[in-house]
């Protein structure tokens, strides 16, 4: 499982392969704390045993099927406010990436990635900060790549779409040339674009759907996120702001 990546400028040019660990991310912040990291490193496994998902979950996948790997940012132009870009530029980056392998992907705020209303991708950003700014980002993506069968419904995997296996490290290259893109314009200050595009895949966006905010359900439609990155839905009365914790999209 060793490759060098040439298509990209600096993301994946320092590549651990790890057969078996606990989380990519978790190895990756062992590291950052015992010898420092060169931006751009990546850490990839065939499995992990405690894979950590958003708010808590586990995240589960098969040995050797799936893509599991953490990459190494030190985006410190920015703010400690604009981390969900972040977020934004890998749900973009895996979105591109299967676009080449025939798949039509959507982002569910803030970054879950579906394939025809099933998860493919799940996105876990970990930042720190330094006073204002972002100081570092360790970005871990699980994608679905050759799994056939998945206890669970609603999830579903590029080998379920497309009936074929699919090269993980070819895969893992391109995500990577795409991240790498979208980053640099972060690097350029060139953020309205990132949002469009982010816009043009938004799962819900510019529809009337149903939500829960913990109290009750109500209709609304997607407007877009702020400068933060919270969720804004305009229903009949007002505009209102979302935390990822503070609602459920219903149907
Ligand atoms: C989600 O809940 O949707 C986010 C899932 C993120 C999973 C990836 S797999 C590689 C990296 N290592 C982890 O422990 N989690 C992320």
């Amino acid at each position: 499982m060793h490759k060098y990546f040439a298509k990209t400028l600096f993301l994946g040019k320092n590549l651990e392969y790890l057969p078996e660990c606990h989380s990519t991310n978790q190895e990756m912040l062992i590291r950052l704390k015992a010898d420092g990291l060169k931006e751009g490193a990546i850490i990839y496994a065939d499995f992990q045993t405690k894979g950590r998902g958003q708010r808590g979950n586990a995240w589960l996948s098969e040995r050797g099927k799936n893509l599991l790997f953490s990459l190494y940012l030190t985006p410190r132009q920015l703010m400690a406010r604009q981390a969900y870009l972040i977020n934004i530029i890998a749900g973009l980056a895996v979105v591109d990436a299967l676009g080449e392998c025939g798949l039509s992907a959507e982002l569910k705020w803030p970054n879950d990635v579906y394939v025809m209303d099933q998860k493919i991708a799940g996105i876990l950003v970990e930042t720190s900060i330094d006073g204002h700014q972002l100081e570092n980002a360790i970005v871990g993506i699980g994608l679905n790549v050759n799994q056939g069968y998945y206890p669970l419904t609603g999830a579903t995997s590029i080998k379920l779409h497309t009936g074929k296996d699919t090269d993980r490290l070819d895969l893992l290259e391109d995500l990577l040339v795409h991240l790498e893109k979208y980053y640099l314009k972060i690097k350029s200050g060139q953020l309205s674009g990132i949002l469009a595009g982010y816009y043009r895949v938004m799962r819900w966006r510019g529809e009337l759907h149903h939500f829960n905010d913990g109290h009750q359900e109500f209709e609304g439609e997607i407007i877009g996120v702020d400068d933060t990155g919270r969720l804004l839905i305009k229903t009949k009365e007002l505009m209102r702001r979302f935390d990822v914790k503070e609602i459920s999209f219903l149907y």
